[in-house]
Formats: structure tokens, sequence, C-alpha cells
């Protein structure tokens, strides 16, 4: 049997970084919006051991993949001595704070446990989940949520009513941001680094309303203190977008990619032509509507 599963990313509408732990980690909370622009994988029980291919060429197939370690801890935990082949088709950017590759492990965790007869349950994939990376449990479902602790634990909301029939402009500039140096650089902007918590319900509860400069106004990233520093152009883009028709314009997690929020798929698309013109065409950019 073979089984070929999408594998979506998702847009930080907010990340409020609340201090460092003594674990290394740092507290936060996020508000974790679904992007229906997916890579494609696709999974085959197949021999023993885990075979992984992919048709990005710059991504590792061994252990340094999260979707080999996500197979791998599927099968030891869930007992399974048979083997499993992997193709992923890379479609969403690499490190631009999309998600991408948490997704990809999340979506090998859940097509696995389908392929082998669902042997594990629900908590104990959220378990795997939390293990291999603090992104990944949110992958597990398929709503917006509020996520915290180190971003691991997941509160779903239904759609937000705001966003509907709304569009996403995504502008990845061709450079990726490693999400260890935006944490470790964060050290040097202390108020950023030292959040209060209470912005994640805020803009919650702005999202339930069409207060479009109210809800603008609470988007908030604290990891675009050190990335906007470096990379001055991801400051320009947020300053164009907003002044050329987006509703709203932010940076993704810890970066490089920028969103808007755009009134509909053709307001987005006229965005992203003024764009263009603007600043070339060497950007990797997607247009994708908000259900
Ligand atoms: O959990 P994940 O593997 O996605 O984290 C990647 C890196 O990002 C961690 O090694 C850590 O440097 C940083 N991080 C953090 N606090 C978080 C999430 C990630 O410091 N809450």
């Amino acid at each position: 049997m073979r089984l070929k599963e999408k594998s979506p990313c998702k847009v930080n509408l907010l990340l409020n970084i609340l201090g460092k732990r003594p674990d290394g980690f740092h507290g936060l909370e996020t508000v974790m919006q679904p992007v229906n622009f997916c890579d494609e994988l696709a999974f085959m029980r197949s021999g023993n051991g885990i075979r992984l291919s992919c048709s990005e060429k710059e991504l590792p197939t061994d252990s340094k993949n999260l979707i080999f370690r996500a197979a791998e801890n599927f099968l030891t935990t869930a007992n399974i001595s048979d083997g499993v082949k992997i193709h992923l088709e890379k479609k969403i950017p690499l490190a631009a704070g999309l998600g991408g590759g948490s997704g990809n492990a999340a979506t090998t965790l859940l097509a696995l446990n389908e392929l082998f007869g669902q042997p594990l349950a629900s908590e104990k994939l959220c378990e795997i989940a939390a293990a291999l990376g603090s992104d990944i449990p949110f992958f597990l479902q398929d709503k917006p949520a509020l996520a915290t602790g180190r971003g691991e634990k997941i509160q779903p909301f239904e759609n937000f009513p705001a966003l509907k029939g709304k569009a996403f402009l995504l502008i990845h500039p061709g450079f990726g941001i490693s999400t260890p140096w935006a944490y470790q650089n964060l050290a040097r902007f202390p108020e950023a680094l030292n959040g209060k918590a209470g912005r994640a319900k805020e803009l919650i509860s702005k999202l339930q309303t069409n207060d479009w400069p109210g809800i603008a106004d609470a988007l908030y990233n604290s990891l675009e203190a050190p990335a906007l520093e470096k990379f001055p152009i991801l400051g320009l883009f947020q300053e164009f977008l907003r002044a050329n028709g987006a509703l709203a314009a932010l940076m993704s997690g810890s970066g490089s990619t920028t969103f808007a929020i755009c009134e509909s798929v053709l307001s987005a698309e006229s965005v992203l032509e003024k764009f263009k013109s603007k600043f070339g065409e060497n950007c990797w950019t997607a247009v994708v509507p908000i259900s």
C-alpha cells in the first residue's frame, strides 16, 4: 500500500517570547495559523529500515532529516520491525519560519500510524512529536492554535472569523535564517526576550472581529528584533506591503519569510505585482487563499 499525503505549512500571527528557561529553551505564547501551501509526501511499506528520498538535493536523507527521525521513533515506539520507503517533494522554502520540516515530521507520524493500522494512540504521537521539535505537535491537527510552553502545548481554535475569505501573500527573500541563531541573538534585546504574557489572548479575541487596524496592531513577533536588525530589507518589505494594500504584514517564526494578509486573492495578486516592480523578481512568493 502506498499513501500520499500533503504536508502544509504555518505562519505565526503572533510569537511572544516570555524569557529563557533553565533548560535552554524559551518560554513563549504563539498564535499559529495553518497555511494551505504544501509539500507532498509518499509512504510505502517496504523491506526493513528507513529509506528516504527527496526532490531537494540540499536536504539530508539520513537521521539529520526530521522525517527520518520521526519514522525511526515511530517504528521503535510501535515495536515494528518492517521498513518504510518515504519520498518528499519539497515545495515549502527551507529555513523560512514556515515550519515546513516540522510539518513533514508530523505528517510522517500520522501517515505511518495509518499505514501500520493505528498502533499508537494520539497522546503517544503528541509525545513523540514534542520530543522531536517544539513546532511539531501543532501539525498533528489542522486548526489555528494557541501554543504555549516552548511551543509544544496546543490549544486549537475554530477558524478565525477575521481571516475568512482573506489571502496570504508569502515572500521569502532567497536567504534563510537559522532558528537557533535568532533565539541566541534575542539575548541582545531584553525587552523582546522578556515579553509579558497576554498578547496572544488579546489577538485571538480581536480575530473574532473585523477590526483590521486593531488586528494589524496586535500582530507581533519578538524574533523580529534580531532578524530585522541583521536583515533590514525584511523591515522594508513590511513597510512596502502595508503601504500598498496589505491589511497587515509580519515576519513568520524565526524568519526569513514575510507574510502579508490581504483582503482577497485578487488583492494579494495586485500587492504582489507592486512588490515585484519595486523589489524585482528574485524572491520566492506565493498567494494562498484562507478558508
Ligand atoms: O524545538 P526546535 O528543535 O524547533 O528548536 C530549534 C532551536 O530553537 C532550539 O535548539 C533552540 O535553540 C531554539 N528554541 C528555543 N525556544 C523555543 C523553541 C526553539 O530556544 N521555545
